[in-house]
């Protein structure tokens, strides 16, 4: 039997403490943070329900070492890419192994590398450090990267890439050309690249996601790949990431850390995603037709009932970057639609400055659930 997803109606998804439903006061629908209105895969409820039955909360290397290989496993079968589990570590979310990779490598006013507009904890992941951003805006006509600009912006300060591949919030899949781009200024330049791959598991048909440290041993030296179960999965609570630190320099300045300055996974986090990444393909090829099906509504609807809020369709994610330019909002439009429509959007300028005059709609929810969202912007935007 094909694996079936299961699609959380309203009062289910107000029952749930996560922050994406009740932020808000009750009337407002959520289409702000990156958490999916579905439950997770059955085998991660069922690895969990084990772990409470055995009461099994002892210390626990087992679940953290067994993660590697696991990791390793998924990512060959998912994208034909095969880093050595030696060198891949576990950490406790994407942004904690994000925030040390650039700390150990790079120093305060150096440079790194942003691809604009951009997931806000990158932006902070930079100046919140006291480091550098380097402004690379991804063409807004269709969010390409141009090799150009990326080369033309790299100075004698520049240290790194922070790259997020597939893109939030464009949600554009990186193709080979673009990533080789990449690889050949960070050689040229001798820059440390961190590409954030959480959403690699969620491309839609058409695009295929490439890892970064796919395209030569020479970017796979110089590259520290994140990931995690907590998009694909909808585990983000659990909190648990591992990262292929191909980087040799970053590795021993890990290695050389105080032993218990990153704290360690806990057994749930890790054990849901080991269930996820053996268990959970058939799952997950359910989930994105669904996150596709809801994309292309969502695509049909604006086109046909919003041609003036700008869109392209994305090829990975279930988030939309929207331009409400045309419209007059100003630079925040969500802040105005949370008032008019009871929608809460992602704000754009969140996104760095140029997310002004942007919003990003999460649509992994049901069809219904994101009929009604859309029938309260259109309403409130063609009032
Ligand atoms: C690009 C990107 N990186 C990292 C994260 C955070 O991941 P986690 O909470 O699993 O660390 C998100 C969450 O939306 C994301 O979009």
């Amino acid at each position: 039997m094909a694996a079936e997803i299961e699609i959380l109606g309203i009062d289910d998804l107000r029952s749930l403490s996560g922050i994406k439903w009740n932020k808000f006061p009750s009337d407002v629908l959520a289409a702000w943070v990156a958490d999916m209105d579905v439950r997770p895969p059955p085998c991660v409820n069922r690895a969990l329900a084990e772990l409470v039955d055995r009461a099994d909360f002892g210390y626990n290397r087992r679940a953290s070492e067994l993660l590697a290989d696991t990791f390793a496993r998924w990512q060959l079968e998912s994208h034909g890419w095969s880093p050595p589990t030696e060198e891949v570590r576990v950490f406790c979310d994407v942004l904690q192994a994000i925030d040390v990779a650039l700390w150990l490598h790079t120093d305060p006013g150096d440079g790194i590398i942003l691809l604009t507009p951009i997931y806000p904890p990158f932006i902070r992941a930079v100046d919140g450090a006291g480091r550098r951003i380097i402004d690379v805006p991804l063409d807004p006509d269709g969010w390409r990267l141009d090799p150009a600009r990326l080369r033309a912006a790299v100075d004698g300060d520049t240290r790194a890439v922070l790259l997020c591949s597939p893109h939030n919030p464009t949600g554009r899949v990186f193709d080979r050309d673009e990533l080789t781009a990449i690889a050949e200024v960070a050689n040229e330049h001798d820059l440390l690249v961190v590409s954030d791959e959480v959403w690699a598991d969620l491309v839609h048909p058409g695009a295929t996601h490439v890892p970064l440290a796919s395209i030569g041993d020479e970017v796979a030296a110089r590259t520290v790949t994140v990931s995690s179960a907590s998009k694909a999965f909808n585990l983000a609570g659990l909190r648990c990431a591992v990262a292929h630190v191909g980087h040799a320099g970053v590795a021993a300045r890990l290695d050389a850390l105080p032993g218990h300055l990153l704290g360690a996974v806990g057994t749930p986090g890790a054990e849901a995603a080991i269930a996820a990444w053996t268990d959970g393909r058939d799952w997950l090829a359910a989930l994105r037709r669904h996150l596709t099906a809801r994309r292309d509504q969502l695509a049909r609807r604006l086109a046909t009932e919003l041609p003036r809020v700008g869109f392209d369709s994305p090829e990975a994610t279930y988030l939309a970057w929207l331009d409400f330019r045309e419209l007059g909002l100003g630079d925040d439009p969500s802040a105005r639609l949370l008032d008019l429509a009871r929608v809460a959007l992602g704000s754009g300028p969140d996104f760095g400055p140029r997310g002004n005059g942007f919003g990003r709609l999460n649509f992994a929810t049901s069809e219904d659930l994101l009929d009604d969202m859309l029938d309260r912007l259109v309403s409130a935007i063609n009032a």
